[in-house]
């Protein structure tokens, strides 16, 4: 029978580093709160309980906590090695305790998962992720002894020069043996520099009671980056940018300019896509096969059918599109924009809530809000609905075939029937029928030379 297993995630400190009044865990990395990527971790390892640690700011960062975890209050932080002790009753008895650190971003699971097997395998006490940093500073240092076994971890604080010296560092990925863990916790001193009770004096006691301690290096030191302070959360955000962007062009998504293309982990692209430079795709965006998005473009939580072409400028924000549309440069498409087959919406247009039938084209410089827009019709330059009276917000219902001229304003609510004909510069107020005419306009008056009598006039040429 599989070994239990309890997944700790430590997240109740403040980060103090960050200098923000924001408890440093719920800043955003593309899109998801920075706990939110160790959360990922965590839930990927199969384990029997899943805790996370809050503290500062503990009802926020509760609130983003998924299905499956558990938040453990830490009233008073007094450190990490407190931290885990919150938790106890969550590996209370036989197995094993992952603890990951919720500021530490790129882990991968795979990676858990080799430290417990390894940990499993050696029936180790105690096994730990390490890595070689060219600037250690800020991390606990690895010390180890001639034969290489891990003697203790010394912060950064409390360490002396020699100490400082070692570049093998503590990345705060840990596996403990349930019983161990618990009673080393209750043993804790806080005689250190920042007198907190740190895990990681775990190790040590662990050293001195004769037991197996793993020290496991992992190559990619990439991967145990940690956040405490923005130059370090911008690094890290760079990195899962890059790894989401690469996962993209192995599947066969063109990203013209990586460096200045952001797109965030749940969105998809279909394949021969290509993403120009300054594109930013977010949410749950789904973009299909064969489609041009960009440059300069913003996306989020759309769907934007197969053959499309989304260009320069355009903010497209809970937008469904289908396939062959054609929109921008400068487009605007608000929650509720549903274009069908072979849309064209041209520059300067603002949608929302507007469902354009197939084929339908609006060109230019147009409001379109609250309307249902039929097959094929033509919205003229500068087509307006008035949606909005000052109290509530009306329905413009065009039916297929429609033309509606330039410089028109439809005074919702109203409809127009299939095939009619809207003049332009009409300021449509009453409902028109299928197939008529409607033109509201001063009628036009030629006064026959009037211009150069008045040019005469004044003496002009
Ligand atoms: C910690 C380790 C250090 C390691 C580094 C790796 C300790 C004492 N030090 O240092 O050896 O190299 O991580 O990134 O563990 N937290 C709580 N409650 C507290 C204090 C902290 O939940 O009372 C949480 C924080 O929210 C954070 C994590 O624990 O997610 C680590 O705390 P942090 O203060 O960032 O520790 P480091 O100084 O980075
Ligand atoms: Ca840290």
């Amino acid at each position: 029978m599989a070994r239990e297993l309890t997944v700790l995630v430590l997240a109740a400190g403040r980060g103090t580093r960050m200098r923000s009044a924001v408890a440093k865990v719920l800043h955003p990395v593309l899109g998801r709160p920075l706990l939110a990527w160790p959360l990922a971790v965590a839930r990927a390892l199969s384990a029997t309980r899943r805790g996370v640690i809050v503290g500062f700011q503990a009802e926020a960062v509760t609130k983003t906590l998924p299905a499956g975890f558990e938040a453990v209050l830490q009233r008073e932080l007094n450190g990490t090695g407190h931290a885990v002790l919150q938790a106890r009753r969550l590996f209370a008895g036989e197995g094993d305790t992952v603890v990951l650190s919720g500021d530490t971003p790129l882990l991968n699971a795979a990676t858990v998962r080799r430290l417990l097997a390894d940990h499993r395998r050696r029936r180790a006490t105690v096994s730990f992720l390490t890595a070689r940093h060219a600037d250690p500073s800020g991390y606990g240092r690895v010390v180890r002894d001639e034969r290489g076994e891990v003697r203790a971890i010394v912060e950064h604080d409390d360490a002396d020069a020699a100490t400082r010296r070692i570049d093998e560092v503590n990345a705060g990925v840990y596996c403990f043996e349930n019983r161990f863990l618990d009673r080393a916790l209750g043993r804790l001193r806080a005689a250190n520099r920042q007198e907190e009770y740190y895990l990681t004096d775990v190790i040590a006691a662990a050293v001195r009671s004769g037991r197996g301690v793993v020290g496991v290096l992992c190559d990619d030191a990439e991967e145990m980056l940690g956040v405490n302070d923005r130059v370090q959360l911008a690094r890290v955000h760079d990195v899962l940018r890059r790894r989401v962007l690469e996962r993209l062009m192995r599947a066969g998504v063109t990203v013209v300019d990586p460096a200045s293309t952001w797109v965030e982990p749940g969105v998809r692209v279909g394949a021969d896509s290509v993403l120009l430079p300054g594109t930013t795709l977010q949410g749950g965006t789904v973009v299909g096969a064969r489609c041009r998005i960009g440059p300069h473009t913003r996306v989020r939580d759309s769907r934007i059918g197969p053959d499309s072409v989304v260009a320069d400028c355009c903010v497209l924000e809970e937008a469904a599109l289908g396939p062959r549309c054609r929109v921008g440069p400068f487009a605007r498409l608000r929650p509720g924009t549903r274009l069908a087959a072979g849309v064209h919406v041209g520059n300067f247009v603002e949608t929302k809530k507007a469902r354009l039938g197939a084929g339908a084209k609006a060109g230019h410089l147009s409001y379109l809000g609250d309307a249902e827009i039929g097959r094929r019709v033509n919205v003229g330059a500068g087509t307006i609905t008035c949606n909005y009276d000052g109290y509530a917000k009306h329905q413009t219902v065009i039916g297929d075939d429609v033309f509606i001229g330039s410089d028109t304003q439809l005074v919702a609510p109203v409809r127009v029937g299939k095939g009619a004909l809207i003049a332009a510069g009409t300021t449509v107020t009453k409902d028109v029928p299928a197939g008529a005419l409607a033109v509201s306009r001063a009628p036009q008056k030629t006064v026959a030379g009037w211009a150069d009598r008045r040019r005469a006039l004044l003496g002009k040429k």
